[in-house]
Formats: C-alpha cells, structure tokens, sequence
C-alpha cells in the first residue's frame, strides 16, 4: 500500500518526535516511522539536562507545560576534585542556568502531543528502507503486521539514532567517519532515594570518575566510571553505593541516601561525527549522526540544535521556495556538533582516569582541574560551553 506525506522520519526518539512537532506546528504533514513500540521507547533510561536553547524548543513545539512544571532549574555544578567541592556557578558566570528533565519526560511529553493531535506514527514499522532519496521523489518502504507499505514524500529525516538504518543506507565512501570510543563505561544506578544535592556533582577521584545526578527531589541517579567489560550484573546494590560512597568527599559519602536500584545499566563511551548530515534528500539528525559520551550532558541537546536547523530549513522550502537553509544544514549543524563534541572531550579527558596516561598525564590532568577551580576564566569557558552555545 503506497501512501504519502511531506517529510518522513524514521525514529520516535527525541529527534524524530520533535522534529515533527515543530513541522505540524508550520503546516508540514508528516509521519514518523518506528521500529519499536512506544513502551519500549520510553523504558530506555537517558540522560536529563536541558540547555535553554532545547527547553526553546520544546516550548515551541507546544509540549514544555509538564517540563516547567516538574524540570529542575539549576544555576550551577559542582566538581569534586580529589575530596574538595569546587562549584561553578552559571549564573555568575554566563548569566544562564539548565533544566533537569529526563529525556524519557521529554519523548513521553512529545509522544503525547502527537498521539493528541492524531499526527501518524507506525510504532513496530519493521525493515524500514529509504530510498531515492539521490532523485526527487524519495520512498521509505517498511513491513507492518506483516504486510508491504510505500511512504512516499518529498524529504526523509533520518532521526534513528546510531544503530538505525537511514545513516547505515548511504554508501561508505560518501561519509567521513571520526571517532574516538573511551576505555572505560558508566555504571549508572537509578533509585528512589533523596537526591545527595540539589545540583549536580562531577567528580574525579583517583579511583575513577564518578556523577551524582537526578530525576526529581525523591529520585536519583548516580553513574561511576568502571571498565567497559563490566556487566551490571557484577555490581548488587551494596558493592555499588560503597564505591560510589568511597569516590566521594567525606561530607557527600556521609550524606548520600542508598537504596534499592530501579535500574541499573552500563554505558560505553565513544565521539562520534559522521559528515556531512545530508545526502540528496535524506537529512541526519541527533545520533544517527554523532555521538557524544555523557559527560558534556550534550547528547539530547544537539540532537535538539540539529532539529532546530532542519526545522528552519524545511519550513523555509515549503514557506517560501528557498533551499537556502536546506543547503546550509549540514554544515550548521556540524559547525555546532563539533563544538559540543570538543567539550564533552574535554569534559571526560578531564574527570576520568585513564590507565594509560602516566605520570606525565596524572599531572597535566591535576594541573587543568587546578587551574579551572583558580580561573574566573576556565570557569566561564566550561559555564559558556556546559549551558550550550547559541544556535
Ligand atoms: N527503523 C525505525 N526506527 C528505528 C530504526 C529503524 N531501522 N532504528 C532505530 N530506530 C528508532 C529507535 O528505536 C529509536 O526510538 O529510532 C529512534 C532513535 O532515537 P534515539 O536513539 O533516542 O536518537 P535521537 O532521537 O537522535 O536522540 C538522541 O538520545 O541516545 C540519546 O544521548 C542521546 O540524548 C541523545 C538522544
Ligand atoms: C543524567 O542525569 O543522567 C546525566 C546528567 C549529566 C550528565 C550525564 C547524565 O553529564
């Protein structure tokens, strides 16, 4: 069965589903093709900090009320460096603050304003294949309930993450490839517990790095750097929280609330950039273009900043006939991802421990937190950057 739209995307994660907001809210049909049910969707637990320019966003799209009313305003960090609590007030130093709101929140809250609105989405759309998309009248072709469909419209938005298939369907030799992957994962443990303060704490201790992050007043989420080979089933609640315990100042490790875990994962880290973002017809956006590891809390965020210039991009074409913001997509976009991608570099080369680095590299890496906790300066680069660089 062949059917049509303007712009196909194939993913339901926050790319795809903001994406589509923002269209529907200019006029722009679309339908959102995904592999997986929506209650697999939203049971994948990610990361929670908003720069402003994502909470603009979703704002724009019509689905921020529950992030206003539940997201946590935070006007700073703290780094934990060897015992000693060092904090970065963003307010001080940018003028700017970041809201913690789970991604989940945020995929749960577009998922809802599509479904309210009737806009289409094929949960469980399996074998999903663009095509065309070099000519004019791009095709994606996928099996639901057994049976063939063709979409056919005008654009494809590749918004299926890293494993999805749109980067996967464009020849090798079109795309340069940068990656850099960590030698080290996060354990990450979520738990019903009070959070142990009420902004986040980065923290590099001589037995690796470690995050105290949230969800709500009464929900928290604590990572610890461990060796990528580890399974979470090596680490039972106790072993977990002692070692988080034993990573912190004394003043945090006499504080922290322990519980029960309601999940645990572990994630491997990895930089990745593919380029360019366009091809034909067919656009990348969020992970199914890069990858950053968590420690910069910029994944969701440019996946946001992508969607931001796509958005403008299409709605330009449609409005108006130019193609001048579709042309310049890609290199917008990865103007702004190579940004992000240098400091959640620099953010995890700073709080990690690296096997590998010696004597040499412990030093460097003692003599960069020194001077970021003595300069107004470092301070305000890491602020600058960690809030989110203007579009
Ligand atoms: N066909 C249809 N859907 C697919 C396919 C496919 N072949 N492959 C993947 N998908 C779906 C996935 O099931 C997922 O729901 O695409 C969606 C991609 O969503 P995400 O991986 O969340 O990627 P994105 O929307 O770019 O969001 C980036 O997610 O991983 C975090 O840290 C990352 O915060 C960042 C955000
Ligand atoms: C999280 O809350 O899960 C989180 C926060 C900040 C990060 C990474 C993860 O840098």
């Amino acid at each position: 069965m062949t059917k049509r739209t303007q712009v196909a995307i194939i993913g339901s994660g926050p790319a795809g589903l903001l994406l589509g907001q923002l269209l529907l809210k200019a006029g722009i049909d679309n339908v959102i093709l995904e592999r997986h049910t929506r209650e697999h969707v939203l049971g994948r637990i990610r990361a929670g900090v908003l720069e402003q320019g994502t909470v603009g966003l979703i704002d724009e799209a019509g689905c921020g009320r529950r992030m206003h009313r539940e997201g946590l305003i935070h006007h700073g960090i703290e780094l934990s460096l060897r015992g000693q609590r060092h904090r970065i007030d963003f307010n001080d130093l940018v003028g700017k603050s970041v809201m913690v709101y789970g991604q989940t929140e945020v995929t749960r809250d577009l998922m809802d304003a599509r479904a309210g609105i009737g806009a289409p989405t094929e949960y469980e759309a399996l074998n999903v294949t663009p095509s065309g998309y070099d000519g004019t009248q791009p095709i994606v072709s996928y099996l639901k309930d057994g049976a063939a469909h063709e979409l056919g419209c005008d654009f494809i938005a590749g918004c299926d993450g890293f494993h999805g298939v749109s980067r996967h369907s464009v020849p090798e030799s079109a795309l340069t490839v940068f990656e850099r992957v960590y030698p080290f994962g996060w354990l990450g443990v979520l738990a019903d517990v009070r959070p142990l303060s009420h902004e986040l704490i980065y923290v590099n201790h001589a037995r690796g790095f470690a995050l105290c992050s949230m969800r709500s007043p009464t929900r928290s989420r604590y990572y610890i750097q461990c060796d990528a080979s580890e399974r979470p089933g090596h680490w039972p609640d106790d072993r977990f929280w002692e070692e988080l315990r034993r990573r912190l100042d004394p003043e945090a490790g006499a504080q922290l609330a322990t519980g029960p875990s309601v999940e645990e994962s572990i994630a491997p880290l990895r930089s990745f950039v593919a380029g360019p973002m366009r091809f034909g017809r067919l656009f990348l956006a969020g992970d199914a273009a890069h990858i950053v590891p968590p420690t910069g809390a910029k994944g969701l965020n440019l996946a946001a900043s992508d969607v931001h210039y796509l958005a403008e991009g299409l709605i330009a074409h449609y409005r108006s006939g130019s193609d001048a913001g579709l042309n310049a997509y890609s290199a917008r976009a990865l103007a702004r991802v190579w940004k992000a991608e240098r400091f959640s570099w620099w953010m995890t080369s700073l709080l990690h421990k690296f096997s590998d680095s010696g004597a040499f590299g412990e030093r460097i890496q003692l003599a960069e937190l020194e001077y970021l906790v003595g300069s107004r300066a470092a301070a305000t680069a890491l602020a600058e950057n960690y809030v989110g660089l203007p579009f």
